[in-house]
């Protein structure tokens, strides 16, 4: 058997990408290992959503050179939106083998037979149609809990400032029996959670002569694989997610009641200019449909600080916006130039670094702030918490989330991983929730 050693960056798509291209190596005669040492193929699959990405994994491909001076024959590989992006500039620098975009590891297996030291090996072709909903992905989590499933790939909004569309491409929808087939398989080996994968999930949009499943129905089917199979999703766009979907969740205990619906900016100037399509005010009624539906739904959230031309005043709206919303947790980025977008184009990068770097420090300030506030609100609530495993910081307490996504953490009681417990919160932090057992009788 020869070895594959695969680094995964980027965002969970990424993540079930890196599975399927184990199922695509493993049929190829590779088997997955966690050693870079012990590998006779070292790939990347990469990101290149903001430039500190792509710096880190060009340090990685460093590190990766050295194994093939080393290690004569070791085959090096960048793929995933990297090397959709760079394409053959990555082959100018001598450091790598193989060069594979998202939609092209079907080839990989050809490629690998084709590389000779001099004779290294490209395919960025993107596709209207791949989904790979005929591989069963190798799973690679760690404690065989939780999978992700992806339901579509690429994506058909051109938000001025995201690589995503050209390094993904095309919008398009999975098969939706292939991933209720999915969910079966998983939920029959022991799984108690899918998470369903897309840029925007709620275009998610599968037609046949005599079907159409929108992200709503698909919904359905995945919850009543069964009652014990808990089923979340991200990410949601706040111009798609719809009324249907979110009375959906309401209707299925086991839809987890959570939502990550990046706001990026809460001035409608900034949203007009980013291209999100949809304005303060709009967002902001989202929010209160899915409050009123589900008042107990957690709420998170990406930001972009120092967005080309933000003022003071943007700055301003997308802390007022944050202040009124109290999202549980956020990410938030400084802007990030990304060469070939509409924003590199059309917009000079003109807010000065340290502005960009001082009004992020702002956000994550009342973030950390907002966090804390909303975590406090759940003490003295129950929930129920699927165990993801030992907590990280003392093994004697098991961790997992409420269906809100907190983590919680709690004393293992001979509970076991895969479990569903329930718990009250008696203290937390701004990121866990610090809980006991609710003994039951
Ligand atoms: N499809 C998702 C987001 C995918 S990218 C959506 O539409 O929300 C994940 C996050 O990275 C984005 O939500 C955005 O906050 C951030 N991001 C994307 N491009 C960026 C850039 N050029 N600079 C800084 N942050 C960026
Ligand atoms: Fe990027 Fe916008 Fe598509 Fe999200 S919806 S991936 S931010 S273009
Ligand atoms: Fe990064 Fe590509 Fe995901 S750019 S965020 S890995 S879709």
């Amino acid at each position: 058997m020869k070895k594959a050693y695969i680094e995964t960056y980027g965002c969970q798509m990424n993540v079930n990408d890196t599975e399927v291209i184990f199922s695509i190596l493993a049929g190829e005669g590779y088997e997955r290992t966690e050693s870079m040492e012990e590998a006779d193929l070292v790939m990347a699959n990469t990101c290149s959503v903001r430039d500190n990405a792509e710096q880190r994994i060009w340090g990685r491909i460093e590190q990766f050179n050295l194994q093939r001076k080393r290690r004569p024959g070791v085959v090096v590989g960048i793929v995933g939106c990297m090397a959709e992006r760079l394409k053959d500039k990555l082959l100018d620098t001598r450091k790598v083998d193989l060069v594979v975009g998202p939609d092209a590891y079907r080839s990989l297996p050809r490629l690998l037979r084709a590389i000779t030291p001099d004779q290294p090996q490209i395919d960025v072709l993107l596709s209207r149609d791949e989904t790979y909903a005929d591989i069963t992905p190798v799973r690679t989590d760690k404690n065989g809990v939780s999978a992700f499933i992806s339901i579509m790939r690429g994506c058909n909004n051109v938000c001025s400032y995201c690589v995503v569309p050209y390094t993904r491409g095309a919008e398009r929808s999975r098969d939706a029996h292939s991933i209720v087939r999915e969910a079966c398989d998983v939920f029959q080996k022991g799984y108690k959670e899918v998470t369903l994968l897309g840029q925007n999930v709620d275009s998610y949009l599968w037609k046949t002569a005599d079907e159409t499943v929108n992200f709503a129905e698909l919904l359905r089917r995945v919850a009543s694989v069964s009652p014990e199979l808990r089923v979340r999703f991200a990410t949601s766009h706040p111009k798609d997610i719809s009324d249907e979907v979110i009375e959906t969740m309401a209707a299925y205990d086991n839809i987890c009641k959570h939502i990550h619906l990046p706001v990026q900016s809460g001035s409608s100037r900034m949203l007009e200019k980013m291209r999100r399509k949809y304005d303060r005010e709009w967002y902001l009624e989202r929010v209160a449909k899915i409050r009123s539906v589900m008042p107990d739904c957690g709420l998170t959230t990406d930001v972009i600080a120092g967005f080309c031309s933000e003022t003071e005043e943007d700055h301003a709206a997308t802390m007022s916006l944050m202040e009124e919303v109290g999202f549980d947790w956020a990410f938030m980025f400084a802007y990030s130039e990304r060469p070939g977008t509409l924003a590199a184009r059309n917009y000079p990068d003109d807010v000065p670094p340290e502005v960009k770097t001082r009004r992020l420090n702002e956000i994550i300030d009342l973030q950390n702030r907002k966090s804390l506030e909303s975590y406090r609100r759940d003490i003295g609530k129950r929930f129920t918490v699927l165990v993801e495993g030992p907590s990280k910081r003392n093994p004697d307490d098991l961790c997992g989330r409420a269906s809100n996504s907190k983590m919680c953490v709690f004393p293992g009681g001979g509970h076991r991983t895969g479990e569903y417990v329930d718990v009250q919160v008696v203290d937390c932090t701004s990121a866990t929730l610090i809980c006991q057992l609710i003994e039951t009788t």
